[in-house]
Formats: structure tokens, C-alpha cells, sequence
């Protein structure tokens, strides 16, 4: 980014009636450092602009083909949050159930899983498409394509976790969509190829956790 594009993100930013919390720092490695899973949040809104900041932000993440295989589903509204928590939690309940778990332990899960979506202003839920993808006539290379989104959606869904420590919002990411897809797609009324892959739980933080630890480099890379 240059640094004219880094002041003008800044001056869009600076305009808003949030919160700032210098966001060229961001851009800097040792911020990333910093940037937990924030699960206690305030109901404190977020306002429109800064919404408009994350969600570009993650369009601005490089993709496969630049076939931008993002969808996002922007969640203020807490009975429609609610229906989709609720519809969630039926399926995880089976799944918990089905698993041999003890009730009163499902019951905690979902409860504190659900209190954590509902206690903060904002859901982002994230789909991917398949449809500006290449297709192919074989499995290894339809296979190929599919990860390449997949691995473009998670760099937008890291840029616009960025853009929140930015701003200094908090963002916490689950993947709880992916095991109840059915649930995620009739509650939000998603097209058929809208793959519901994530939910982002953002909000300004009550407290900022130590970040879990990390392995070290060498256990994660080989010099060669
Ligand atoms: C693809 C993905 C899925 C995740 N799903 C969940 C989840 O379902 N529930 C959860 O509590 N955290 C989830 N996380 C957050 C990770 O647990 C967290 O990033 C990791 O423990 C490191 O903590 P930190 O991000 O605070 O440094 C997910 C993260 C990623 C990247």
C-alpha cells in the first residue's frame, strides 16, 4: 500500500465517530503479534463507516483468478441473529448428542458459544462461491480450484480482521457455519451456491486477552 492509500484510509477512518486506534501501525509485523481472539465484547454499536472499512478491506485481499469468491452476510439485527444462533445450536446439540456427550456439558457449550455471538453488535458471516472459478473435468483439479477459494476467502476474512485491530475493534472468527450449513443457508436465505464458511464476531473489547502461544519458527519452516 502507498502511503498516499495508507493517508487516505486514515482521513476516510479519522471522519467516522469511531473509535481510531492507529491503524498504519497495522501494517507493521510485530501488531500482528497482538491480534487475539477477543471473546468479551461491549454491545457498544459499530458504526456504518467502519463497517464499510472491514468489508472492503476484505475485497482487497488478493484471489485465485481475482474471481473474489467472497459473499458476506452483515448481521446487526439481534432477533434475526438469535434465529440463526438458535437453528445453529439445534444442529450442534444432535452433533454433541450424537457424539456421547453429557447434556448439562452440551448445554454449557452452546449456551456460551451463543451468549458470545449475541453479546456483541456485529455478526459478519462469510460465504464462498464457486461461480467465477475455473472448472475442470476431473476431481484433482475441481479439487485444486476449490481450495484456492477457500484460501482467497481466508485472506479476506484476515484482511478484515486487520482492519478491525485497526480500528481497534475486536474480531473473534468461528467456523461454526461449516457444520451446520443447511441451518446457516435457510435462516439467511442464501443463494444455493453461497457456501456458508465462517462467522465473525466483532465488537470493542472489554479486555484484551495474552495471545496463545505460538510454535516456534522451526518447528514451522525448514531453510533450505
Ligand atoms: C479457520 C479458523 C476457524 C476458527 N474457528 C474457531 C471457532 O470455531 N471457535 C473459536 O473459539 N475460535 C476459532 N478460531 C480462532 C482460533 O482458535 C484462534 O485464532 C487461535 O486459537 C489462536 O488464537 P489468537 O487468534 O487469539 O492468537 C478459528 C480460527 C480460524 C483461523
Amino acid at each position: 500500500m502507498s502511503l498516499d492509500q495508507r493517508a487516505q484510509i486514515l482521513e476516510a477512518v479519522a471522519s467516522t465517530t469511531c473509535g481510531v486506534r492507529d491503524l498504519v501501525q497495522v501494517l507493521e509485523w510485530k501488531t500482528l503479534k497482538v491480534i487475539s481472539l477477543l471473546r468479551e465484547m461491549n454491545k457498544e454499536p459499530i458504526c456504518e463507516e467502519a463497517v464499510k472499512n472491514l468489508l472492503s478491506s476484505a475485497t482487497w485481499a488478493p484471489s485465485a483468478h481475482n474471481a473474489q469468491p467472497w459473499r458476506f452476510v452483515v448481521m446487526q439485527d439481534q432477533d434475526s441473529r438469535y434465529e440463526l444462533l438458535t437453528k445453529m445450536g439445534e444442529r450442534w446439540k444432535q452433533d454433541l448428542k450424537a457424539d456421547g456427550m453429557q447434556q448439562e456439558l452440551i448445554d454449557s457449550l452452546t449456551n456460551s458459544s451463543m451468549s458470545r455471538f449475541l453479546g456483541c453488535p456485529l455478526i459478519v458471516v462469510v460465504a464462498m462461491t464457486m461461480e467465477d472459478m475455473d472448472k475442470y473435468p476431473d476431481n484433482r483439479r475441481n479439487s485444486a480450484e476449490r481450495i484456492m477459494a477457500i484460501e482467497s476467502v481466508s485472506a479476506a476474512i484476515q484482511n478484515m480482521l486487520l482492519m478491525a485491530h485497526a480500528l481497534g475493534i475486536g474480531a473473534s472468527w468461528s467456523c461454526a457455519p461449516l457444520f451446520a450449513p443447511e441451518a446457516v443457508k435457510q435462516v439467511l436465505r442464501l443463494r444455493d451456491n453461497w457456501q456458508p464458511i465462517a462467522m465473525i464476531a466483532l465488537g470493542f473489547p472489554r479486555r484484551t486477552p495474552d495471545a496463545p502461544p505460538r510454535k516456534a519458527i522451526n518447528e514451522v519452516a525448514i531453510w533450505i
